[in-house]
C-alpha cells in the first residue's frame, strides 16, 4: 500500500475511534471517500463498519477557528445502540463517584458557599480530557463546567479540532465555587489547599476515564495537578506527565478572553494542534494555519 494510502488510513481509523468511544455508532462520508475506502480495505470495528460503508455526508471539518460556528455542526449521528459493557461500567463508576462528590463538606466554607456541586460533564471514555481550576458563577449555577464566557470559547477552541464537547471530558481541579465576601464580584483563585483536598476527585475521574491525554488550562489547573509553579508560558505546549498519562499545559480561555492577542490565540492554538496529531486526529491544511500571522 502507498505510504500516503497507509497514513490517511491509520488517520481515518485512528479518528473512527474516536468517534466510537464518543459512542457514535455511524458516520457519514463524503461520496468521493466512498470509492478510496474498498482499497484502503479498512478492517471490521464493531459499531462502526456498517456504517463507515454507508455514505451519506461529509465528515466533520472545524468551521472557523474560536468563532461562533456558521452552520450546524457536522457531527455523526448516533444510533442510539447500546454501549459497550466497558463504557456503561465508565458511567456507572463515574456516576457513583458523582453522587459521593454531590455531598462532599470536606472544606466547610465552600460546602456553605456553593449552590450545587460541579462534577464533570462529557464522554465517560473521552481519549481527551480538559481541566480548568475552579467553577465560576455560571458554573455554580448551571451545574457543569465551563459554560460562561470561558467556557463558550473553551467549545469554540474543541468545534476548532473537529471535535464536539460531547466527544471530551470536560472537569475542574475544585468541585465548588470559591467562596467571595458577599457582594464580591468575580471569581477567587482556588488556594493550594483547597485544591489539594479536591484533587482525588479529579485523580479519580481520570482514573475512570483513562484518557489519553489531559489538557491543563491555565496555570492554577496545572499547579494544582502537579505542584508546579513555573510560570504556564513556560511550560505551555511541552508535554508532562501526570501518573503516566501525558498532560499538556496551555493558557487558560479566560486569559485569552481578557487579553485578545492573535499571537497567543495562534500560541493555544498550536497547542491544540499538539494534542490532535498525539491522538492521530486529522488536521486540514486549513486547520493548520489558523491564527498564523504575516510577519
Ligand atoms: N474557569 C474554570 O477554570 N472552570 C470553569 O468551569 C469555568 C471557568
Amino acid at each position: 500500500m502507498p505510504k500516503d494510502s497507509e497514513q490517511l488510513r491509520a488517520t481515518l481509523l485512528a479518528y473512527v475511534e474516536t468517534l466510537r468511544r464518543a459512542g457514535r455508532r455511524s458516520v457519514r462520508l463524503r461520496p468521493g471517500w466512498r470509492k478510496g475506502l474498498p482499497s484502503l480495505s479498512i478492517p471490521q470495528q464493531e459499531g462502526v463498519s456498517e456504517s463507515l460503508s454507508d455514505a451519506r455526508a461529509p465528515l466533520p471539518t472545524a468551521k472557523a477557528p474560536f468563532q461562533e460556528p456558521t452552520s450546524e455542526p457536522a457531527s455523526l449521528p448516533s444510533s442510539g445502540s447500546s454501549e459497550p459493557t466497558d463504557q456503561s461500567e465508565s458511567s456507572r463508576r463515574l456516576e457513583a463517584l458523582r453522587q459521593t462528590t454531590a455531598g462532599c463538606r470536606r472544606c466547610a466554607h465552600l460546602a456553605g458557599f456553593r449552590s450545587q456541586v460541579v462534577f464533570g460533564v462529557g464522554n465517560p471514555h473521552a481519549r481527551l480530557l480538559f481541566t480548568g481550576e475552579a467553577p465560576g458563577a455560571e458554573e455554580d449555577r448551571q451545574g457543569e463546567p465551563f459554560v460562561g464566557p470561558a467556557g463558550k470559547l473553551l467549545t469554540r477552541m474543541i468545534q476548532a479540532m473537529g471535535l464536539q464537547r460531547e466527544d471530551v471530558y470536560i472537569a475542574n481541579i475544585l468541585k465548588c465555587r470559591p467562596d467571595l465576601p458577599a457582594g464580591t464580584p468575580g471569581n477567587r483563585k482556588p488556594t493550594p489547599e483547597e485544591m489539594e483536598t479536591c484533587l482525588p476527585y479529579l485523580r479519580e475521574q481520570i482514573a475512570i476515564i483513562r484518557p489519553e491525554v489531559i489538557v491543563a488550562l491555565g496555570a492554577t489547573a496545572l499547579e494544582g495537578l502537579t505542584g508546579l509553579r513555573k510560570g504556564i508560558s513556560t511550560l505551555r505546549g511541552t508535554f508532562l506527565d501526570f501518573q503516566g498519562t501525558p498532560l499538556l499545559p496551555t493558557f487558560h480561555p479566560s486569559y485569552l478572553l481578557h487579553k485578545p492577542d492573535l499571537r497567543l490565540k495562534r500560541q493555544v492554538w498550536e497547542d491544540l494542534l499538539l494534542v490532535m496529531e498525539r491522538l492521530n486526529l486529522p488536521i486540514s491544511e486549513r486547520q493548520r494555519g489558523y491564527f498564523l500571522t504575516k510577519d
